[in-house]
């Protein structure tokens, strides 16, 4: 793939789209049973064929800089440890003892060895068995089977993806189909962990769908981002995944580059880092946010189903280019403030409200606009997942015929 063309052509249709005050409209105004957001049996199909079926990007490789630095996270019920090992390579595990199934790990941290909190059994940072307490009274054991469970996991463009299925067959590359090569531009692997969140909302996708649309920009979020704010966005697909520019010369709540400026030069000298903006959203639950504050940062956002179809929670995890501490950071610590108390006190609320609403029954169907095509494209791939046989791969799944109703 040539990066720089692909960059450049969004770039063009987006200047385009500014000239014209346009975006690119989805085919027709869609719509889908309520159900898709209440539904017990859709909640676990989308677990099972969704989110253990799929790579999932459940980390930003600075939040696991060193060899032994570990990451604890539950993901649709199932317990995770990601570790850097000692080769510099990361893996992600069950957090579960071989023995008896003890958490290895409770919180983040660094570990030099994985040692069971329950009888002390001990694991190398690769995952395999380095001890047993106690062995000679204990027996033998087959230190081969004995390893940690592990999950098939990628590093790449300074993010972490893992496929939450021990025996998937992983094809990271037809899943990510260069999305991760043109994520790859931001230079995430030398970024720095600035600091990170978790909020609770309604249903996940109730909760994603957010991510996926500007129309309710200058509505729900007019205190905050002011009335002015465009509620357009072009979007640009990539697979299942996408990006969206928001329709405004210039934004000056999160002070973007201004792509318009580019029209004034040659696109030779198109500067790299006003060919990535916008949000870039990798399917099925990850937002990437750009702002300029103190320097470059982005918001990665994680949308997790919670434990019932009407919980989710939303992890917030702020990067920046430049560590943080400094001086210049303190606009930085404003902006990660702003997005907390955006979503946490607008979006995410309102996505509750709706989960109240939609489990009475009684409203049938939602709707999706011509100007909200990305959350048309968003519920076709998760139907498409959610409906694919249990046994075909996510590289099947892609593969195979887009629905009807699916967008370019
Ligand atoms: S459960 Fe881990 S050592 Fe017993
Ligand atoms: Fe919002």
């Amino acid at each position: 793939m040539d990066v720089r063309s692909v960059l450049v052509e969004d770039a063009r249709r987006m200047l385009a789209c500014l000239a014209s005050g346009r975006i690119t409209p989805a085919p027709a105004v869609t719509a889908k049973p309520a159900s898709i957001y209440t539904d017990t049996e859709q909640f676990e199909r989308e677990k099972e064929r969704l989110f253990r079926r799929v790579p999932l990007l459940l980390a930003a490789s600075c939040e696991l800089p060193a060899p032994g630095d570990c990451k604890v996270m539950d993901v649709v019920g199932v317990p995770l440890l990601i570790v850097r090992g000692q080769d510099g390579v990361v893996r992600t595990f069950l957090n579960a003892c071989t023995h008896r199934g003890a958490s290895l790990m409770r919180e983040c941290g660094r570990a030099a060895r994985l040692t069971c909190p329950y009888h002390a059994w001990s694991f190398r940072l690769d995952g395999s068995l380095l001890g047993i307490a106690a062995k000679d009274s204990f027996g033998e054991v087959d230190a081969d089977a004995a390893g940690l469970v592990s999950f098939p996991t990628t590093e790449r463009a300074g993010l972490v993806w893992a496929i939450l299925d021990p025996a998937a067959t992983p094809d990271f590359d037809a899943f990510l189909g260069g999305f991760d090569q043109l994520l790859a531009q931001f230079g995430f692997e030398t970024w720095h962990l600035f600091e990170s969140r978790s909020l609770q909302g309604a249903n996940w996708k109730l909760a994603f769908d957010a991510h996926l649309e500007f129309y309710h920009l200058p509505v729900l979020h007019r205190a905050t981002f002011g009335p002015g704010m465009s509620n357009l966005a072009e979007y640009f697909y990539h697979g299942p995944h996408q990006r969206l520019g928001l329709l405004t010369r210039a934004d000056h709540v999160l002070e973007q580059d201004d792509i318009a400026g580019l029209a004034d030069k040659p696109e030779s000298e198109w500067p790299l880092a006003s060919l990535l903006f916008g949000e870039w959203i990798v399917f099925p639950n990850v937002s990437i946010n750009c702002f300029y504050k103190g320097g470059r940062g982005v918001i990665l956002s994680q949308v997790w189903p919670g434990p019932t179809v009407g919980e989710s929670t939303t992890v917030q995890i702020f990067l920046h280019e430049n560590p943080p501490g400094e001086e210049r950071m303190a606009d930085a610590q404003a902006m990660s403030d702003f997005l907390g108390q955006v979503v946490g006190t607008e979006d995410l609320p309102m996505s509750r409200q709706q989960q109240e609403v939609l489990s009475s029954g009684l409203l049938r169907e939602v709707r999706f606009g011509r100007n909200e095509g990305g959350v048309q494209h968003f519920h076709d791939w998760v139907d498409r997942f959610a409906n694919a046989p249990e046994d075909l791969s996510a590289a099947d799944v892609l593969g195979s015929a887009p629905l009807s109703s699916g967008n370019p």
